[in-house]
């Protein structure tokens, strides 16, 4: 096995436009087979355009790369039947059952056995005694494992799941993410992209992209490490006069409330230190410096990249 051969994803320079707006801008990215790879960034910042791109179902203005081995621009119908791909929005028919859905879909990839396919995966989803259940009043949670068990049946070799927790409950969320696990453990490879900062730390490896520039990708540690981010935890009294008085002050460039505490961070500690200086010695104040939050992290990179690309 040469080392491409241990690499899913490999694509560098993509570039997408709509109606003359750039989504997507000269985007590189590499992604290990039987890894987790999250996809974090605001909305509208180009997400669900570079899966689309990835497993060739849009073709990109410029850019070139592998998925699976195969030439993006070239093999798309390959790395079609090879990917299993959850798309944002529940995508399944609401009016049939369980059952009836994972059989249209096994007949669909014309599996040799789709009664037999969709009994096995009802068990492995956790479904059995819903079988019958109409999809449609499935709850959100049920929903969505449903549909990862849909796009699974095919053996596909990688899983591009676009928030596919997008308004599930914090328990079905943690037994989605034990079947992804599961799966990448078995070898698959998981691309996926979420909003929620506890799914992106259960990911090997993240990238964070705003306005559809990948600002950052690495390890949760590595991202953080990356960011340089001094961070200190602030507590006490008025904390909104804090936050009014710190806002926008020189090295300050993020001040966020987390319950009954105030984040305050930035990356010239220098500034930083001088601009919280009159404020350390508040009695009704406690400073404590942390280490960075991955929420930190990401908070202070849309805020800069706004700035950046917005003018
Ligand atoms: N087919 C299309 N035609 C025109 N504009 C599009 C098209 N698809 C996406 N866009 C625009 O491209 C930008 C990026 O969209 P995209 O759906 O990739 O973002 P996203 O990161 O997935 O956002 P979200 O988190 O809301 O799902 C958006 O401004 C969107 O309106
Ligand atoms: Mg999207």
């Amino acid at each position: 096995m040469n080392a491409g051969d241990q690499i899913a994803i490999d694509v560098k320079g993509l570039t997408k436009s709509f109606g003359g707006r750039e989504v997507v801008h000269d985007l590189s990215m590499q992604v290990k087979r039987g890894s987790i790879y999250g996809f974090l960034g605001p909305n509208g910042s180009g997400k669900t355009t570079t899966i689309r791109i990835l497993c060739g179902l849009l073709t990109p203005d410029s850019g070139e790369g592998t998925c699976l081995g195969y030439d993006i621009l070239r093999d798309a119908d390959k790395i079609k039947r090879q990917v299993g791909y959850m798309t944002q929005r529940f995508s399944l028919y609401q009016d049939l059952s369980v059952r009836e859905n994972l059989e249209f879909v096994a007949r669909l990839y014309g599996l040799a056995d789709a009664r037999g396919a969709a009994r096995d995966m009802i068990k492995r989803l956790g479904l059995s005694g819903r079988e019958a259940q109409l999809a449609g009043e499935l709850s959100g949670g049920w929903k969505q494992r449903l549909a990862l068990g849909a796009c699974t049946l095919p053996s596909p070799k990688l899983l591009l799941l676009d928030e596919p927790t997008a308004g599930v409950d914090p328990k079905a969320r943690r037994d989605f993410w034990n079947e992804i696990h599961a799966l990448a453990a078995e070898g698959l490879t998981v691309l996926v992209s979420t909003h929620y900062m506890d799914e992106a730390e259960r990911c090997h490896e993240i990238a964070y992209i705003a306005y559809g520039h990948l600002l950052t990708h690495g390890t949760v540690e590595e991202v953080i490490a990356g960011s340089k981010l001094t961070t200190y935890t602030v507590t006490g009294e008025n904390l909104n006069g804090l936050t009014a008085a710190l806002s926008g002050e020189p090295g300050i460039d993020m001040v966020a409330p987390f319950g009954t505490s105030l984040h305050v961070s930035g990356r010239d500690v220098a500034a930083l230190e001088a601009s919280i200086a009159p404020w350390r010695d508040n009695s009704g104040l406690h400073w404590q410096k942390a280490a960075p939050s991955l929420e930190d992290v990401f908070i202070e990179l849309m805020g800069r990249s706004r700035d950046n690309f917005q003018g």
